[in-house]
């Protein structure tokens, strides 16, 4: 059974970490794909490339909570211009926005690519898409296309992007390899992938742990699935940037 969160765990950032657990409360959501049981820590075994990791996947962000998304504080805390200035986006290219969420994100890489660009918004919860695409309209923004993904295939053309960006989703995802597997063959060849996640390095960041992960851990999953690291960008209060690059043929 996949456990679900019936409150936004991630929402109550500057919350007390027990505070936080306490306003969780678990629903079921489904079936999932585990490998192994899960040991005395919760964890369960996950196959990533040859190895197998241990890391208990955080559940969906209930699009019941999407308003915490654009709540008026992210701005200054996640600092989403910036952000996407120092991914250097070019003109005219194709970005994916993987976990797209209400769009935050989406609109920014929509300016940054240009009227010649494009942008490829991917969520998984309908609602979310719903919520995103009356976002861009509100906005008047016309060169992003939607796609409903599913948990291990965000349905992306092959070697179609210049770069993929996942804020705040990696640690969600449900089937990590079969996703990211799917993003390696949606690049270009030398197209990048940006992870953003709260560092979890950091014990005094107020998140629940299960929504942090370290470089380490990001390098340790992403690099065997066929990607190289690239680049860590550290300029954010709360959060690291990995980058990295595509590695090896189409
Ligand atoms: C915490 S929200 C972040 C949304 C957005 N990236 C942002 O920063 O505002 C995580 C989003 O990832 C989506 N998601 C989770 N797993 C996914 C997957 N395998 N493919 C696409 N979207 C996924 C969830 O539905 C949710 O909308």
């Amino acid at each position: 059974m996949k456990l679900a969160l019936g409150a936004p765990c991630l929402s109550l950032a500057g919350l007390a970490l027990a505070t936080l657990v306490a306003g969780c409360s678990p629903a079921v959501q489904g079936e999932t794909q585990r490998i192994g049981p899960v040991d005395e820590q919760g964890r369960f075994p996950l196959r990533i490339g040859k190895l197998v990791k241990r890391r208990q996947i955080a559940p969906l962000m209930n699009v019941a909570h999407a308003d915490w998304l654009t709540r008026p504080e992210r701005d200054a805390e996640e600092q989403p211009d910036r952000v996407v200035e120092q991914l250097h986006i070019p003109r005219g290219g194709t970005v994916v926005d993987l976990g797209a969420g209400v769009g935050y994100f989406t609109w920014r890489l929509a300016r940054a690519v240009g009227p010649a660009g494009h942008v490829i918004a991917v969520d998984i919860q309908p609602g979310m898409i719903e919520l995103l695409e009356k976002n861009l309209a509100d906005r008047g923004v016309t060169n992003v296309r939607t796609v409903l993904g599913s948990e291990g295939d965000p349905r992306l053309p092959p070697g179609s992007a210049d770069l993929v960006l996942l804020v705040d989703v990696y640690h969600e995802l449900q089937e990590p390899e079969l996703t990211m597997d799917a993003v390696r063959k949606a690049l270009k060849p030398n197209g990048r992938l940006a992870v953003i996640e709260y560092r979890q390095e950091d014990p005094s960041i107020p998140i629940d742990p299960l929504h942090k992960m370290t470089v380490g851990e990001l390098r340790g999953e992403i690099e065997p699935i066929g990607f190289r690291f690239d680049e860590l960008l550290d300029f954010l209060p709360k959060q690291h940037i990995v980058i990295f690059r595509r590695d090896g043929a189409l």
